[in-house]
């Protein structure tokens, strides 16, 4: 974005603003992470067409989209850029590398490491890595080293890394992010497990690794060796379409969805409620842990409002290859929301009360928890020889294994 005098004053207080309410809503919680945001001038990195107020808003801004309309690329929001950061347990004099660029967020860790740090930012597209070298040596930071290639097989020539911040949805871990890691370094990924994606703070436990941080996340998909995208099946149109991770539901024929759909819903409801502006994210992950096949919907709010389910974008769901039951949410008269389930399909009674089940032993034993324990497994190191995790999640190169803890266990 080009400036004027008087876009570098509005910009000055536009960013002043962002970092304010940064840190009010508890995003921002160290004086290195204040001090880079406000110092490095986020409008430089935004197309030159944003205006000043949306280059500095709290939100994400869409860089590059695909043939398909699908965003390839984006400026993350800052609030999630501030958290991860946090994650990352950065320091001065620390080796970054930045898996998926765009300039803004690897000037925010050169601010954090300092002049003694280093940060190389690895981008898979030609335009990406272009317009970040440029903005990047237009607002200051010309010592970020900035490069095109596949990030599945990392950047050996500057490892070993103190971090791997990796700022694109990975559904499975690169060997070489691993090796390239120092011994006690970090590894931070927005990583997709059967759809629900949490950025994930690693750090390595013996053989395997574990979350010591876990962000409700959305990130553009890999792409490259290493893309695997969800699998997006249109039910009715593309009003109501069905995303889908895991390899085996991939190949199931749910063709009789779309019938199911057009039927008889049933609706049901839980005696489990929260109140206003309570965070429930588990529930989601809770969810995609049981061994039904399991996707999630992303419903036309305008266009399918008959489906009222909890989330319009990915609202969990389970099926079977004629029936699918889904979680919904309504408003009760005393200000609190109450969880339900709807079905549809010769099977709707039956996966509907299952969904309800799940929902009550959810309320039960895990709603007040921290959430799972979530630990990675690479490649010929799983199973453990102690646990039984709840949700399995097996790719090439690493195995997800999820367990929930119930008054000192695990479930
Ligand atoms: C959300 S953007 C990065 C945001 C950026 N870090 C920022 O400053 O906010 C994700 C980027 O990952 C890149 N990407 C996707 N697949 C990749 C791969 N296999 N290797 C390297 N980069 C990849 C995309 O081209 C895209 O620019």
């Amino acid at each position: 974005m080009a400036g004027s005098a008087l876009d570098t004053i509005s910009a000055d207080a536009a960013r002043a603003r962002l970092v304010d309410q940064l840190i009010a809503n508890g995003r921002i919680t160290s004086p290195a992470v204040e001090r880079a945001f406000r110092r490095v001038p986020r409008h430089l990195f935004a197309p030159d067409d944003l205006s000043i107020d949306a280059a500095y808003a709290d939100d994400v801004i869409i860089t590059k989209r695909g043939a398909d309309g699908r965003a390839t690329s984006s400026i993350s929001a800052p609030w999630l850029q501030a958290m991860m950061l946090h994650a990352a347990r950065l320091r001065p004099g620390a080796h970054v590398l930045e898996v998926g660029s765009g300039g803004y967020n690897a000037a925010l860790i050169a601010e954090v490491v300092g002049p003694y740090g280093t940060v190389t930012s690895i981008d898979i597209d030609s335009d990406v890595t272009a317009h970040a070298r440029a903005a990047l040596d237009a607002a200051g930071y010309p010592h970020v080293e900035v490069v095109t290639a596949d990030a599945e097989t990392g950047w050996p020539a500057a490892a070993p890394y103190d971090a791997v911040i990796v700022t694109v949805e990975a559904g499975d871990l690169p060997p070489a992010w691993l090796d390239q890691l120092a011994p006690d370094g970090l590894l931070v990924v927005p990583l997709r497990m059967r759809g629900n994606t949490r950025c994930l703070a690693l750090t390595r436990e013996s053989d395997h690794l574990i979350a010591v941080d876990s962000i409700v996340c959305g990130f553009v998909p890999m792409q490259g060796t290493a893309a695997d995208p969800v699998s997006r099946r249109a039910l009715r149109g593309d009003e109501v379409t069905l995303r889908i991770d895991d390899p085996d539901t991939r190949a199931l024929n749910l063709d009789a969805l779309t019938t199911a759909l057009n039927g008889p819903q049933i609706e049901a409801w839980s005696g489990v409620t929260i109140p206003p502006a309570t965070s429930f994210d588990s529930l989601h992950l809770w969810l995609a842990g049981q061994p039904l096949p399991y996707g999630q919907l992303a419903v036309d709010r305008d266009r399918a409002a008959d489906l009222q389910p909890q989330n319009w974008v990915a609202c969990p769901a389970l099926l079977t290859d004629d029936s699918i039951s889904y979680l919904s949410i309504r408003r009760l008269d005393d200000g609190t929301w109450q969880f339900g389930a709807r079905g549809y399909g010769p099977q709707a009674v039956a996966l509907t009360r299952h969904l309800l089940d799940l929902i009550a032993d959810w309320d039960r034993h895990h709603r007040t928890t921290p959430g799972p324990h979530i630990a990675i497994y690479p490649s010929g190191t799983f199973p453990p020889a102690t646990s039984q995790p709840r949700l399995v999640v097996a790719r090439r190169h690493a195995t997800t294994a999820i367990n929930w803890t119930i008054s000192g266990s695990r479930a």
